[in-house]
């Protein structure tokens, strides 16, 4: 009996298997069951109804079929707070509406954190007021590569590294989503310049493309699960990106198996038959140039097109069966989580994202400053009162409230401490050193314990995106990196007034400091920091906070340094941009040529110490286990961003000196220590052999390196990968 019995089992299990996975089986996943709704609706729509859900309906929204119930879609700026209402034709005027948003640092900022776990909180932040705000899409992350210094979008996008863009995207699309509203990446792709940013044609390696210029957008699919994507103004190799059937139908919808939407940039789709086949789904834009909505590229056109058999019926379905499955899965049709609007949560994730991206880039030990020891401080400079929000561009956010720097350093030094503010140089159209504005500054930093010097860029005199006066800004780029308006002669006069003096730098990028870096004791980069950015600023200088960002781009000394200067083109020619810097994009180039930057991709102070050890790496086939500790030998607590980077030491194609391939940011008390472990994948070691067509690994020995900067490596092993 009991051998029958032990004989049956195993057949008796198989059998209860075999149910089992029959009946999930049966099961249709949630996407099978949403495709069966979408198939019905559409079954019920004209030819018309359907290519009415093809292009802009107004500045913002997309056609909906009301007769079947299908509302239209609603997209929003952008990547850093939910931005004011325009009005459906940009003419409404809108100042009755309560529009003010929290506003989050910009992307830069975020990416200076090198917390994925934080970019999660942004997103929902974001998504949050997007759907409170009654909106679908939110319109970011932008990810696009910092290339160049000089790219007046770098405050919107993240990182010269496509590592680092890629952890931080997938966390900030996931927040967004999770709040039931669609996060679109933007730009796709190799929307790396402003100037003739809608007609450029850019011409760059299928390596580079792989290897830098792609991984973020397919980490945003492919790990992120990101619903839209936006299509980029440039051409690629010659055609439009919305047009762009290598970029779009192969490797977007693809390889990588995009199934969402692929909406064009506004006003960027330039021939209806291209753009269908070639892969956009959705024709945005506004009427601002008087063209009437069903004038549009995808509209009307589109039907006369499909009567006469040039566009099969099949490819219109297709499209509008991507844009209802978003609006399933952000749950349009019903049971959609509730928003939530410019809340003190929302405010409270926008000082902790500022606290952890303000990066301390030289401290002579002025900082951080004690409150009880000073008895006056001089605030010098223009950006020290002077509100972002409103600037840049299409990203620009009305915030409920934005802590200027001055008004953050008076919440913290009190009445205990004397304030002065001078502003030191004047933003105006070709403003130069102003002497009066300096010799007022200089007085005042002579007459203070402390002086702090708030400059670096702007986002333009009247927060207008394409005013003369926008560095920082959509639609233009720099032209070099000397600072504006006459700051370097402001600066090194009040340095020499007073030597302990601390210089904060609000921008995008980086700045020319080569004329004051080796007298001033203190610098900070304090980006567009949000609404809290003020406080969080303050709370740094203060010692509140130990500073814990890190660069997510090369700071190089010159411009003549940097790799679009040395080796590449930028912006071009008046049609084209050959990006012949290649791979050796920022500190690629810098570690691989030799030149040492201002300061290095990675790099970023504390106000405690780290110690390094007990590093190991074990090798299981081509994968790789990281282990090591981490000990806070100082006396405040902090974060320190372990870095992990890949270098091969030989290889059949010229490689990077080393490159990103692991981090982790560790917070610790005093005295603290942790074990950090992180996994490198196969594809840490691999690149893009474009002889081959193929990501290669080449057997052999690679230097694990391990530090607190890509120039600041503390531990390394050497490895053999087979
Ligand atoms: C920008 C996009 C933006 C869109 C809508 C375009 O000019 O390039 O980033 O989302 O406008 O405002």
């Amino acid at each position: 009996m009991i051998s029958n019995y032990r004989k049956a089992l195993p057949a008796f299990v198989l059998v209860v298997a075999f149910c089992v996975s029959h009946a999930v089986a049966q099961q249709p996943s949630p996407d099978e069951a949403i495709y069966k709704k979408i198939d019905v609706q559409i079954s019920k729509m004209t030819l018309e109804e359907k290519v009415g859900m093809l292009h802009a309906s107004s500045s913002f929204t997309s056609g909906g079929v009301p007769r079947l119930g299908i509302p239209e879609l609603v997209t929003s700026d952008g990547p850093h707070g939910v931005r004011l209402e325009h009005g459906r034709d940009w003419r409404t005027d809108n100042d009755h509406v309560d529009d003010s948003a929290t506003y989050l640092p910009t992307g830069v900022c975020l990416a200076s954190t090198w917390d994925p776990q934080l970019g999660y909180a942004y997103g929902t932040v974001l998504g949050s007021e997007a759907n409170a705000r009654g909106k679908d899409v939110i319109l970011g992350p932008g990810i696009n590569i910092i290339r160049s210094p000089l790219n007046g979008r770098n405050f919107e996008y993240e990182s010269e590294d496509p590592y680092l863009v890629s952890k931080m995207a997938v966390g900030y699309i996931k927040g967004v989503q999770d709040q039931d509203v669609s996060a679109c990446v933007k730009h796709f792709l190799a929307n790396n310049q402003e100037t003739q940013r809608t007609s450029i044609n850019v011409l760059m390696s299928e390596r580079a493309l792989r290897e830098i210029y792609l991984p973020g957008f397919k980490a945003a699919v492919e790990k992120g699960g990101v619903y839209s994507v936006m299509g980029a103004y440039n051409k690629f190799r010659g055609e439009w990106c919305t047009e762009n059937a290598y970029l779009v139908n192969n490797i977007l919808k693809g390889e990588f198996g995009f199934k969402g939407i692929l909406m064009s940039d506004w006003g960027a789709v330039h021939h209806t038959a291209e753009a269908l086949w070639n892969g956009t789904d959705l024709e945005m834009g506004s009427d601002l140039l008087g063209l009437p909505y069903n004038k549009f590229l995808l509209a009307d056109t589109v039907v006369a097109l499909v009567k006469k058999g040039v566009i099969d019926p099949q490819t219109i379905d297709d499209k509008v069966r991507r844009i209802l499955y978003v609006m399933y899965k952000i749950h349009k049709f019903g049971n959609r989580k509730p928003g939530a609007f410019s809340t003190k949560a929302h405010f409270a994730i926008a000082q902790k994202v500022a606290e952890e991206g303000i990066v301390l880039l030289k401290n002579n030990s002025l900082l951080p400053l004690d409150a009880s020891a000073i008895h006056s401080i001089a605030v010098i400079g223009a950006n020290a009162t002077r509100p972002q929000s409103e600037g840049g561009g299409s990203s620009q956010v009305r915030t409920r409230y934005e802590i200027t720097p001055l008004e953050g350093i008076k919440r913290i030094a009190g009445d205990g401490i004397h304030l002065t503010y001078s502003p030191g140089y004047r933003i105006a159209k070709d403003a130069t050193a102003d002497r009066a504005l300096i010799d007022s500054a200089v007085e005042a930093a002579k007459k203070a314990d402390i002086a702090v010097i708030v400059g670096g860029w702007t986002h333009g005199y009247n927060n207008y995106a394409w005013d003369d006066n926008a560095y920082d800004a959509e639609g233009i780029d720099k032209t070099d990196m000397a600072m504006p308006f006459g700051q370097d002669s402001l600066i090194a006069a009040v340095v020499k007034a007073n030597p302990r003096t601390v210089v904060v730098l609000v921008g995008g990028g980086p700045v020319d400091m080569t004329s004051w870096i080796n007298e001033t004791p203190a610098v900070l980069e304090s980006w567009y920091a949000g609404s809290e950015g003020g406080d969080a600023l303050a709370g740094i200088l203060f010692g509140r906070v130990s500073p814990s960002g890190k660069l997510p781009m090369t700071f190089p000394k010159t411009l003549a340094e940097s790799p679009v200067r040395a080796l590449g083109q930028f912006p071009g020619d008046s049609t084209t941009v050959e990006y012949d810097d290649d791979i050796f994009v920022g500190y690629r180039y810098f570690d691989t040529w030799k030149v040492k930057p201002q300061f290095a991709f990675g790099h970023g102070l504390s106000y405690t110490t780290f110690q390094y050890s007990n590093l190991t790496v074990t090798t299981h086939g081509q994968t790789a286990v990281v282990s090591l500790a981490i000990t806070n030998t100082g006396h405040r607590a902090g974060a320190e961003v372990v870095q992990v980077y890949v270098k091969q030491n030989h290889c059949t194609l010229r490689r990077p000196e080393k490159e990103l391939k692991g981090f982790e940011k560790v917070f610790l008390q005093p005295g603290e220590t942790r074990n950090v472990t992180l996994t490198l994948q196969k594809d840490a070691f691999q690149y893009y052999n474009d002889l081959r067509h193929a990501w290669t690994l080449d057997p052999g020995a690679f230097t694990i390196l391990c530090g607190s900067a890509s120039d600041d490596i503390r531990a390394s092993k050497v490895i053999f990968i087979k």
